[in-house]
């Protein structure tokens, strides 16, 4: 069957792209019924239209609180009826009635090796840390902020001349694989979520940069 997503977006979408190329190139089993944003001019709005997909924009600044404007945003991800609802730099703390409602069918991505250098920025925490390793991580979305249960996680080098920039791009790469493969597990529905453990059923753990092992990216 068919897999059901809705994706949340603040940014440019870059990790947006890479889950619709893979839709595309028939890796995953999934359509995207629509982009949600809280920004007017976030890129992944561009990017959904131009494919033809339902994209809109919900000014936060229309509500009195998060509450109200995750309440409103939660009824309209419902009328989708989505299988997984996928944050793909959605940059908004979600309310604990969100989190809630789409319980075990939200994911994340985040630019570190979690529970390192959790919150914002997370490139420029690891370089001014002196680390000299971090990744990228996708997980399970909990009301802890960046620290639910973890799915994949895929690790880089931090080299002495990196900037932000450059070292954001090394974590990207990654990002751009393993969230596709993350959700192309959870449609397959390999993904058991015992606690704070996830099992992805039939993949190969125990080898790096990233474990478990990519399968199709
Ligand atoms: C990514 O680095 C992601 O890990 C973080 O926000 C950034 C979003 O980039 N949560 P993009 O909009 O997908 O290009």
């Amino acid at each position: 069957m068919t897999c059901n997503l809705v994706v949340l977006a603040s940014g440019r979408g870059s990790n947006l792209k890479a889950i619709l190329n893979a839709i595309e190139e028939g890796k995953i089993n999934a359509n995207v019924k629509l982009v949600l944003s809280n920004k007017k001019n976030a890129g992944a709005l561009e990017i959904a239209k131009n494919k033809g997909i339902k994209a809109k924009f919900f000014d936060p600044s229309f509500f009195e609180t998060r509450r109200g404007y995750d309440i409103y945003i939660s009824e309209i991800i419902k009328k989708e009826n989505p299988d997984l609802v996928v944050l793909a730099g959605y940059m908004r703390i979600l309310s604990d009635e969100f989190i809630d409602t789409f319980e075990g069918k939200l994911v994340n991505i985040h630019p570190s090796l979690i529970p390192a250098f959790q919150g914002i920025k997370a490139q420029k925490q690891a370089l001014e840390y002196g680390a000299k390793i971090t990744g990228a991580t996708v997980h399970f979305v909990t009301k802890e902020l960046d620290n639910g249960p973890i799915i994949i996680q895929g690790v880089v080098p931090i080299l002495p001349d990196d900037t932000e920039e450059s070292l954001s791009k090394r974590i990207l790469e990654i990002e751009h694989r393993i969230y596709p493969q993350a959700i192309k597990w959870f449609c397959d529905k390999r993904l058991k979520i015992e606690g704070r453990k996830v099992i992805v059923e039939g993949a190969k753990y125990g080898s790096l940069p990233i474990n478990p092992s990519l399968e199709d990216f």
